[in-house]
C-alpha cells in the first residue's frame, strides 16, 4: 500500500511495516548508505567518510564510532574542545532516518506497532496517554485486545523537539528538564488525563523516536544524569509529579571534555560506547577542515595556498608542545584554525590587499591564537599572551616555510619528475621577480592557476603575482629526494 494513504495500524501493518528502534532504524541507515556507496567504487574508509560530510575524522575515530553506531551503542565523544564532536553529531542527525510512522495526535509520537503489536510493545511500550486511549479502560494493557482499525496513524519528518532533543549540560539542568512535566493543574482544567496539553515533554520525550544530542553530559548534576540513565537503560522517563512512565527510547549522542569525564557517573558511563575524539595528526585533513566545515569562511581577497597550509600548520605545532595550561587549552582549537584564515581576510580587507599578503596573514594568525586566550585576570592573560608570542616568534615563520614546502614539492615531484636539475634551474630564473616564459615557467604557472582554490576576485596574471611573491621570500627550494 501507498505510505501516503495509510490512516490507520491496521492498513499499516497490513502494508509489511517493519517497526524499528531509532538504534536499529540508524543502524540499517548506515549499512545501506556504505554498501551503496561501496558499489559506487568507494574504499570502506572513504565510504565511512561520506557518511560525515561536514566533519572531518581521523581514522581510527572514524571505524570506532561507525562500528558503535552500527552496533546501536549510544555514544560518548569525548576529547579536548573544537575538535569537531558537535559538528559530527549534527551529521549524524542528517543521516537519521527522519520519515516515521507515528500514533495521531501522540504525545510522544509513539510507534503504532507500540500501541497493537504484543512483540514491538514488549521491546517498546507505547505511552500512558494511548494506552488509556485505546486501552478502553482494561486493567493491564494489552495489545492484541487493540482493534488496529481504530488507532489512526500519520506519517511525520522527525525535526526538533519531534525525535531530535538538543541538550547542553550546566549545572542548572535539572531532572524535570529531562523528564518534563505532568500538568496536574491543566489535567483539573481539562479532566482527560490523555490529553496532550497535560504532558510537558522534557528532552527525553521530545527526543522519543530519534536522536539525543547531549553535550558536556558531565557537566549535568548526578539527579539529572540518573534520569538519563533509566531512559538508557530501560527505555523509559517518568515526568515530574506522574506515577506513569513514558518511553524514552532514542539514540543518544554524548559529548564531554577530558576535565570533565570523571563527573560522569559511571553506571551512565558504562551505557556509552566511550570514542576518544582527538585532534587529528594527518596535515591534509587538518586543511580539509577549511574546506569542508560549515564554519569555515573563505571569502574576500584571493588566499594563497601556501598560506592556508602555513596556518595549519602554526597549530599543529602548537599541538605538539602540549603545553599544559588550561588558559591556553582553545589556542589549538579546529576554531582556531578556522579563525586563522577569517581574521587574515579581515586583515588583508582593511589593507585594501586583493590577495591575502603576508604580513596580513601573520597579523591574522597571531589575533586568531590571542584570540583563544581564556582571559581568567590581565596579570595570567599577559602571561599566556607572552607564551604564544614566544611560540609564534620562531614557529611562524617555519610554518610558512613549510606550507611554501608543501606546495613547491608537490609541484616538485608532480610536475618536474623529482628532477633536482630542473628545479634548480626554475628557481634561479625566478628569483628576478617573474617565472620565466615556456617550458617549466609554463607548467608552474598552470600548476598555480590549478591548485589556488580560493582565488576572489584575482585575475589570472594576479594569482600568478602573488604567488611568485610569496615563493621568491623563500631561500630553500629543495625537497626531499630530489
Ligand atoms: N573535525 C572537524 N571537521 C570539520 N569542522 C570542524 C572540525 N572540528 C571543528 N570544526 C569546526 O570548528 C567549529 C567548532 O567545532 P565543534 O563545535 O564541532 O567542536 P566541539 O568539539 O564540539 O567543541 P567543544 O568541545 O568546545 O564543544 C565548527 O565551526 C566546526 O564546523
Ligand atoms: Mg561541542
Amino acid at each position: 500500500m501507498d505510505a501516503q494513504v495509510i490512516r490507520t495500524a491496521d492498513e499499516l501493518m497490513r502494508s509489511g511495516y517493519r517497526p524499528m528502534t531509532p538504534q536499529e532504524s540508524l543502524s540499517g541507515e548506515i549499512k545501506g548508505t556504505l554498501i551503496a556507496l561501496r558499489k559506487k567504487g568507494h574504499s570502506m574508509d572513504e565510504a565511512m567518510a561520506l557518511l560525515f560530510p561536514n566533519t572531518v575524522v581521523g581514522p581510527e575515530t572514524l571505524s570506532n564510532l561507525v562500528s558503535a553506531l552500527i552496533a546501536g551503542s549510544h555514544v560518548l565523544l569525548f576529547g579536548p574542545s573544537g575538535t569537531g564532536k558537535t559538528s559530527l553529531a549534527k551529521d549524524i542527525w542528517q543521516l537519521f532516518p527522519k520519515e516515521v510512522f507515528v500514533v495521531t495526535d501522540c504525545p510522544v509520537q509513539d510507534d503504532p506497532a507500540s500501541v497493537v503489536d504484543p512483540v514491538f510493545h514488549r521491546r517498546v511500550k507505547c505511552c500512558p496517554s494511548c494506552q488509556s486511549r485505546f486501552g478502553d479502560g482494561m486493567e493491564d494493557f494489552d495489545p492484541s485486545k487493540v482493534d488496529p482499525k481504530k488507532v489512526p496513524v500519520s506519517r511525520v519528518h522527525l525535526k526538533e523537539g519531534f525525535g531530535l532533543a538538543r541538550l547542553q549540560g550546566s549545572s542548572e539542568v535539572f531532572p524535570d528538564n529531562l523528564t518534563g512535566v505532568y500538568n496536574l493543574h491543566k489535567l483539573q482544567e481539562l479532566g482527560d488525563p490523555t490529553s496532550p496539553l497535560i504532558l510537558e515533554p522534557g528532552k527525553l520525550l521530545q527526543a522519543n523516536r530519534g536522536l539525543l544530542l547531549a553535550d558536556e553530559v558531565g557537566k549535568l548534576p548526578l539527579g539529572t544524569q540518573n534520569v538519563l540513565l533509566q531512559a538508557l537503560q530501560e527505555g523509559i522517563v517518568s515526568p515530574a509529579k506522574s506515577r506513569e512512565t513514558f518511553p524514552g527510547s532514542f539514540v543518544a549522542i554524548t559529548t564531554s571534555n577530558l576535565r570533565d569525564l570523571d563527573a560522569i557517573n559511571e553506571p551512565l558511563n558504562d551505557r556509552l560506547s566511550n570514542i576518544y575524539f582527538n585532534y587529528i595528526k594527518d596535515h591534509m585533513k587538518n586543511r580539509s577542515i577549511i574546506e569542508i566545515s560549515p564554519g569555515a569562511r573563505v571569502e574576500g581577497a584571493h588566499f594563497p595556498e601556501v598560506l592556508l597550509h602555513a596556518g595549519v600548520f602554526v597549530v599543529e605545532a602548537w599541538r605538539d608542545l602540549a603545553v599544559d595550561v588550561p588558559e591556553l587549552s582553545e589556542v589549538g582549537s579546529n576554531r582556531t584554525i578556522l579563525d586563522t584564515v577569517s581574521r587574515s581576510q579581515a586583515f588583508a580587507f582593511l589593507s585594501g590587499e586583493r590577495s591575502v599578503s603576508r604580513k596580513s596573514f601573520e597579523s591574522g594568525v597571531r589575533e586568531a591564537m590571542y584570540g583563544r586566550i581564556r582571559a581568567r585576570g590581565g596579570d595570567s592573560f599577559l602571561r599566556n599572551e607572552e607564551i604564544v608570542r614566544e611560540f609564534l616568534g620562531g614557529n611562524l615563520p617555519l610554518a610558512v616555510e613549510r606550507g611554501f614546502r608543501t606546495y613547491w614539492c608537490t609541484f616538485f615531484q608532480r610536475e618536474l619528475s623529482s628532477s633536482a636539475a630542473r628545479g634548480e634551474k626554475l628557481a634561479r630564473a625566478m628569483a628576478s621577480g617573474t617565472i620565466p616564459q615556456g617550458g617549466d615557467g609554463d607548467l608552474l604557472r598552470s600548476f598555480i592557476l590549478r591548485m589556488e582554490r580560493h582565488r576572489g576576485a584575482a585575475s589570472d596574471e594576479e594569482l600568478i603575482r602573488s604567488v611568485t611573491g610569496l615563493m621568491n621570500t623563500m631561500q630553500d627550494f629543495g625537497c626531499k629526494g630530489g
